[in-house]
């Protein structure tokens, strides 16, 4: 395992070494920025406030070359079946591969395919958005609802808030995901049948809490329109299973396809993006597959030590290997981006929340972080107390634009300085002399100064754009391809998720039956007759 190489246990000895210095001293070295920041076309990635040296950087960098990334990295994009367990292919990368000529799976090309799904998206979706294609009355549609959950929900609910800048106005976006009626229920309160179109986004066609919204959703649409052949009209699919999706009454044409290959929570340049692409419409849809494509051929390409990715991932390595520090905050300055981290929390942790390596065996290291965060400013009053002044330390990704895309520059301004500055405050701190030397009470003193030593990693973009966008998603997903490399574990499976699910399903049959017949401990069982009593 990785943490008996050599490599593994001479950082293990060089965390000493930032335990005994500070930010502080480490900003002595004038070209600390120099050293620990990467340029790629309008995006800046400053890395200086993290707990690095240079020697740590080195060594790092070793520990990704003695795990094989270079040889991994070519088999996640030559389509190698490196998601084991499942014997699947990981080809998220070729759906947003504009200038390959192909891109095969066991021998036929798949990029073919992809293409040709992308071009029934965009008919679809242009029809949708000039009116073209309208209801079972004849009205054109003005609510679109993606039933989904998971991957199936996330991306295009995320994105969708991204880029609502860039969206057409005259549309309402319901994105429905919780079994939680409440979810269903309170957007058809606000939706038209005679105006709905209806997503129902699910890989598999067989989760339950899709499927049951789905079809709360058509029984809504048919007590409404009365006339079954109303479901074609106002009903598409975006599955890889298409006799469950026909099972249910969607037609072949509204099917809108894609594959094995494809995991959930990296499906949103795939036909999970179409609520996507009926919002901001297909030409910013393809800018943001730019962005992807724009990371996809810098991760291939750049050398380590100048990979955005692999130094995210390396540095998250260090963080929760070496320093112990096991929760990862997100933070972008922007409203738009205000699901991010809860996007970033199914990549990461559905991901990387593993615990043996690829061969089977219990894993002798932490493996994925705790991934959470809110749009600033709106943490700094409310969970940032604990970031600046709580006992443990939590690493912080800040990502902001320069620009914004209302023209209010008086907000922008505010919203960079307090960007910039919470990155200083959580680095240099405040030290007991400054504290003192303000003429602060001296009882108060040790509760108004700040250690400092706090590390985070700004991301500082131009603008919000469907191509920036998807550039922030492509490096967060290839940051997690590189740890899982070096932790050993498969990345692209997710069983567990599955105990959990075969649980609900007994535990649903006996709340149905109203009673208890499966073996179960002391404290489920009375929860259980709590539930059924009457
Ligand atoms: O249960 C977890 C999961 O399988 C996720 O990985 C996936 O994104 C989500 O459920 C939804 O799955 P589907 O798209 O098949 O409905």
């Amino acid at each position: 395992m990785i943490d008996q190489s050599d490599i593994w246990k001479k950082l293990q000895k060089r965390s000493q070494e930032v335990e005994d210095t500070t930010l502080k001293v480490l900003f002595e070295d004038k070209d600390r920025v120099k050293n620990f920041s990467i340029t790629l076309d309008e995006l800046f990635v400053d890395f200086s406030k993290n707990l690095i040296t240079s020697a740590i950087l080195d060594d790092l960098l070793e520990l990704a070359k003695t795990a094989h990334l270079e040889e991994k990295r070519e088999a996640l994009f030559t389509g190698e079946k490196i998601n084991t367990t499942e014997k699947r292919s990981v080809l998220h990368t070729a759906l947003r591969d504009l200038h390959s000529e192909e891109v095969l799976v066991d021998d036929s090309d798949v990029l073919e395919n992809i293409k040709k799904v992308q071009n029934k998206m965009e008919g679809f979706s242009d029809n949708i958005r000039k009116g073209v294609r309208r209801g079972h009355t004849g009205k054109n549609f003005t609510s679109i609802v993606n039933i989904g959950i998971g991957g199936s929900d996330l991306g295009p609910k995320m994105a969708t808030e991204a880029l609502r800048y860039y969206s057409q106005r005259e549309m309402s976006f319901y994105f429905v995901s919780n079994i939680d009626s409440s979810a269903i229920d309170e957007t058809l309160l606000r939706c038209d049948p005679e105006r709905t179109l209806f997503i129902i986004a699910s890989k598999t066609f067989t989760t339950e809490e899709t499927m049951t919204n789905a079809f709360t959703a058509k029984e809504w649409l048919l007590n409404s329109l009365k006339d079954a052949s109303a479901v074609e009209k106002h009903f598409v699919a975006l599955s890889t299973n298409k006799d469950a999706v026909e099972s249910f009454g969607i037609s072949k044409e509204n099917i809108f396809e894609f594959w094995d290959f494809v995991g959930g929570r990296y499906s949103l340049p795939s036909a999970i993006g179409l609520s996507l692409m009926i919002s901001i419409g297909k030409d910013h849809f393809k800018e943001l597959l730019e962005g992807y494509e724009r990371v996809d051929s810098h991760f291939k390409t750049a050398p380590f030590e100048k990979n955005i990715p692999v130094i995210m991932a390396l540095i998250g390595i260090w963080n929760n290997n070496f320093l112990s520090m096991h929760s990862q905050a997100i933070l972008p300055y922007s409203e738009y981006l205000r699901f991010f981290p809860s996007y970033l929390q199914q990549l990461e942790m559905e991901s990387n929340g593993k615990s043996v390596t690829k061969e089977g065996e219990r894993v002798t290291y932490d493996t994925g972080q705790v991934i959470w965060g809110e749009a600033g400013t709106n943490g700094q009053h409310a969970f940032y107390q604990l970031l600046h002044q709580g006992t443990q330390k939590i690493p912080a990704d800040f990502i902001g634009f320069k620009e914004s895309l209302f023209n209010r520059s008086e907000h922008q301004k505010k919203l960079l300085a307090h960007f910039i500055a919470q990155t200083e405050a959580l680095a240099f701190g405040k030290s007991k002399d400054e504290v003192e030397s303000e003429g602060i009470e001296s009882s108060l003193i040790p509760h108004k100064s700040f250690e400092g030593n706090r590390p985070s990693t700004t991301f500082l973009f131009q603008k919000l754009t469907p191509q920036s966008l998807g550039m922030l998603i492509a490096l967060y997903e290839h940051k997690v391809f590189v740890q899982g490399v070096i932790w050993g574990i498969n990345s692209f499976d997710q069983m567990g998720v599955e105990l959990g699910k075969s649980l609900a399903k007994k535990i649903g049959q006996e709340i149905e039956e109203k009673r208890v017949f499966f073996k179960h401990d002391m404290s489920t069982q009375g929860l259980i007759e709590k539930v059924i009593e009457k």
